[in-house]
């Protein structure tokens, strides 16, 4: 089954070690770009639904504002209480200095 991407950045928008929001209808996606490498999560938290945006990217993961959960870039799994369930990731590719992510 081939993925339908969809472009949502450039690479000027989103520098190593930063983070990136992009309002989608469905479910608003944030992008990290860790040492140049572009991820994308969804940016919901699975404990109380809070943004991870306004959380703190550290290494691979994001903390949740709310209660610090801690979240993977890379697999979408909690590393910390309080919690339990992974967030949805997304497919990245990069195409020149566009980035399409898989919705
Ligand atoms: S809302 Fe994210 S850890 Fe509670």
């Amino acid at each position: 089954m081939s993925l339908n991407y969809t472009k949502v950045a450039s690479l000027q928008e989103i520098h190593p070690g930063n983070m990136l929001k992009i309002k989608q209808p469905q479910q608003d996606i944030l992008l990290a770009n860790i040492d140049g490498k572009i991820y994308a999560i969804a940016d919901q938290c699975s404990h109380e639904d809070a943004s991870l945006y306004n959380g703190a990217l550290k290494g691979d993961c994001v903390e949740c504002p709310l209660h610090s959960s801690r979240f993977s870039f890379k697999t979408g799994e909690p590393l910390e209480p309080p919690a339990t369930e992974a967030i949805r990731t997304y497919k990245v590719k990069i195409e020149g200095d566009e980035i399409f992510i898989a919705l």
